[in-house]
């Protein structure tokens, strides 16, 4: 008797291991185009030169003359993700000062200090979205109100959305640092008191 129920549910075990197996095979795995450089989903080759990095005509004349990335980042502050600077430094460091208007040479960003933390449940630490960090760099409406309701609270965050390139998702890991750097994101450290919901590990649906 103890035989025969250990064959079977050894066959079954076995069945699924092939099901699975062959469903492994057969399908392709599905990437969607939204966030295709998120360094989470597949590694990506980072400051090729002209030549090589997919949006320059490989052929064109004298594009060996065109400054290589490695070139223009060597001496901006360096990040360990993305095209591995510190974009957020290099301004703050003076180091890079992007023209605000194409019209105006002297017009200056207005930076607007507004931080907003972004509860999560269990124990992942707290998001702080800083508006400073932004606003020297982009227009209010380059967020509001196509991507984010200038509303606290008024917006249905989550990372399920992020990584489906919205919300956050939208500019980091195309345009901003990506997403695999959980902690520039998700910075705020909370007490045992402002935790909330169900403990570590839960993901909100
Ligand atoms: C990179 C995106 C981004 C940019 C650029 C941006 N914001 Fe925001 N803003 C946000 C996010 C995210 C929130 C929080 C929304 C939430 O809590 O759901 C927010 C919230 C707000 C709020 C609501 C604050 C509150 O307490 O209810 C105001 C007002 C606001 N922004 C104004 C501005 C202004 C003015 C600018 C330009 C100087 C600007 N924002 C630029 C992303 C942005
Ligand atoms: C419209 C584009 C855009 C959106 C939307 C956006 N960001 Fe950013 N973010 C940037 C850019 C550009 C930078 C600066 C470049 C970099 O650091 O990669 C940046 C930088 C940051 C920084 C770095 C601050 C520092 O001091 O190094 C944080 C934190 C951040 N974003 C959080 C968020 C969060 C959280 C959200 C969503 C609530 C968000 N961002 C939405 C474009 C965006
Ligand atoms: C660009 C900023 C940003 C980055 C990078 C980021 N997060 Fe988030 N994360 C958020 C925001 C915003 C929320 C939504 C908070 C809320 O519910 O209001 C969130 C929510 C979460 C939650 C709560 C449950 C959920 O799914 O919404 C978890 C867990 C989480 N993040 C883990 C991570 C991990 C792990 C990483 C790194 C692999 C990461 N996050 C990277 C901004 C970020």
């Amino acid at each position: 008797m103890k035989t025969t129920h250990t064959t079977l549910s050894f066959s079954t075990l076995l069945a699924a291991v092939v099901l699975f197996a062959a469903q492994g095979w057969c399908a392709q795995p599905v990437v969607s185009s939204a966030n295709a450089f998120n360094r989470l989903l597949k590694p990506i080759k980072y400051n090729q030169p002209p030549a090589e990095d997919g949006y320059h005509d490989p052929g064109a004349e004298d594009i060996q003359d065109l400054q290589t990335p490695a070139q223009a980042f060597q001496n901006l502050p360096k990040s360990a993700a993305g095209n591995r600077v510190d974009w957020v430094k290099a301004l703050d460091e003076k180091k890079i000062s992007p023209r605000w208007d194409r019209n105006d040479p002297n017009a200056v960003a207005m930076a607007m200090n507004m931080d907003i933390v972004f509860e999560v449940k269990g124990f992942t630490p707290d998001v702080l979205y800083p508006h400073r960090q932004h606003t020297l760099i982009l227009d209010c409406t380059n967020c509001h109100p196509a991507i984010f309701v200038p509303q606290k609270g008024a917006n249905q965050m989550s990372m399920a959305a992020i990584m489906a390139g919205q919300k956050c998702g939208v500019c980091h890991g195309s345009v901003a640092f990506p997403i695999s750097e959980c902690r520039r994101c998700h910075t705020q450290k909370k007490t045992v008191a402002t935790r909330k919901g169900p403990a570590a590990g839960s993901i909100k649906p």
